[in-house]
This record gives C-alpha cells, sequence and structure tokens, in this order.
C-alpha cells in the first residue's frame, strides 16, 4: 500500500482527470492541480490544493512542485492542439522545473492512436487512426513530440506514457493491465485507475505501453 503522497495533476477537470483526483483523495493522499477554473473540479477536499492557470501560462512551477513525489498529465484541448503542440512545449517547461525540485516521477497519458518514438501503430490501428478518429490527428501529433522529447532528453527522469483508448465516462469494465500490442476501449475510470497504478509502477519506467482489460 503506497504511504500518503503527493500527486500533482495537469488537467484535473478532464474526463480522465476527474477520476483520478477522487481516488487520489480517497487514498488518502493530497493532490496539488493546476486549472483554468476551479469551478469545473468534481470534489472539494481539504487535500486538494488548487492553483488557477492554463499550462500556455504558468508563473510559478515552485509552489506546484514542492513537496511533490509523483506528475501526470491527462491533458488535451483539440481544437487548440490543430495547430499547436501545446502539451509539448508544457512538457519542455515541466521537466527542468522537475529537475531543479528533484521530482522524477512523470506519467503522460497520451492516446493508443498516438504512434510510439520510433515505433508503429498496428494496422488496424493506423486505419482508425486515419479514418474514423483523423479529427484527433493533431492532439496525436502532440502527443508524439512529447514522447520524442521525453525519449530523447529525459531519460534521467523516471516517465511513462500511457496511450490510452477511451470510449466512454460509464462504469468500470475491469482492471487495465499494460502491454505494448493490446488494446482496448476503456472508460475514463478505469483509465484513472491505471494511471494511479501505474504511477508506482517501476516496470512501466520509460515505457509508451497500450492498456487492455484481461479478461472482457
Ligand atoms: N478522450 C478520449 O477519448 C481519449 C482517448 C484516448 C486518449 N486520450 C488522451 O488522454 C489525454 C486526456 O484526455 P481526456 O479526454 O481525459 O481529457 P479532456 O476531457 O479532454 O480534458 C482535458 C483536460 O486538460 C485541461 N486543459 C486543456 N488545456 C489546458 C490549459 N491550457 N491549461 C490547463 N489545463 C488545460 C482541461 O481543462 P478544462 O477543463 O479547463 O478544459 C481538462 O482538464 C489526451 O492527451 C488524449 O490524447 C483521450
Amino acid at each position: 500500500m503506497l504511504q500518503p503522497s503527493t500527486f500533482l495533476v495537469f488537467g484535473a477537470t478532464g474526463g480522465t482527470g476527474k477520476h483520478f483526483v477522487s481516488l487520489a483523495l480517497e487514498g488518502g493522499h493530497t493532490v496539488k492541480a493546476l486549472v483554468r477554473n476551479p469551478a469545473k473540479l468534481a470534489v472539494q477536499n481539504a487535500n486538494l490544493l488548487v492553483q488557477q492557470g492554463s499550462i500556455t501560462d504558468i508563473a510559478d512551477f515552485d509552489t506546484l512542485l514542492q513537496g511533490t513525489e509523483f506528475v501526470i498529465s491527462m491533458l488535451g484541448d483539440v481544437k487548440l492542439q490543430r495547430h499547436a503542440k501545446i502539451n509539448t512545449a508544457f512538457v519542455k517547461k515541466l521537466i527542468p522545473a522537475m529537475r531543479q525540485h528533484g521530482v522524477k516521477r512523470f506519467l503522460y497519458q497520451a492516446g493508443g492512436l498516438s504512434t510510439p518514438y520510433k515505433g508503429h501503430l498496428s494496422p488496424i490501428l493506423w486505419t482508425i487512426r486515419h479514418t474514423l478518429a483523423r479529427g484527433f490527428n493533431g492532439q496525436h501529433r502532440d502527443n508524439e513530440a512529447v514522447m520524442e522529447y521525453l525519449a530523447e532528453e529525459a531519460k534521467d527522469i523516471e516517465w511513462m506514457v500511457h496511450r490510452a483508448g477511451i470510449g466512454s465516462d460509464g462504469p468500470s469494465k475491469g482492471s487495465l493491465k499494460r502491454s505494448e500490442s493490446k488494446f482496448s476501449i476503456a472508460t475514463f475510470r478505469d483509465c484513472a485507475a491505471y494511471n494511479f497504478r501505474t504511477l508506482t509502477d517501476s516496470a512501466a519506467i520509460h515505457t509508451c505501453d497500450l492498456s487492455f482489460y484481461a479478461k472482457e
């Protein structure tokens, strides 16, 4: 069982992030969150420390990173990411700030249709990406640039990328496992639970894996 720890969450008001925040708080942990609109937060809790702001304009990483053990990004802005790699620009500022504060562990949630650095998509995932899901191409390009940066320039950081597949905000469908090749369409809740478990799994360090339900 994980000792009470401090998680710094980016994307706390999002589909995955809101479940992650609840899980961490229920586990007795402290959550720091940078959010654009605090009124969107689903929970209020003495252990939830909120800083209002945007990842495109962070003035103060110090307050966010002081005392933090785990950093997680479940960020996305599909419209903006069509034209701008906002997550990559942000991660390139976050990682040096993590180094300064001695914070090592970072999980970044990308998409199952984002190609891992120096890897490839299976024919089925490639086809979905370029047909049904082509509206998310910009987001995937941004996620891919993040993976390249982490692989090339952040080897000292214990980063891990979850290439998630998400279909709904429904109830749990089971427990997701990490895999290089197996992929399920999961719920936000299950992805959040997977992220929570994976953050403390040393075997996931420097992987960009998919996730799947072992028994569906
Ligand atoms: N949704 C899916 O079906 C799906 C599937 C597979 C993978 N993914 C990946 O998972 C990641 C997260 O997706 P999601 O669907 O859980 O997220 P989401 O519901 O789209 O929410 C995105 C989060 O990012 C925050 N955000 C966006 N721009 C920001 C900014 N400038 N400053 C601060 N916060 C900002 C949003 O804040 P606001 O509430 O203020 O907008 C929100 O909390 C994405 O990288 C995506 O590629 C998503």
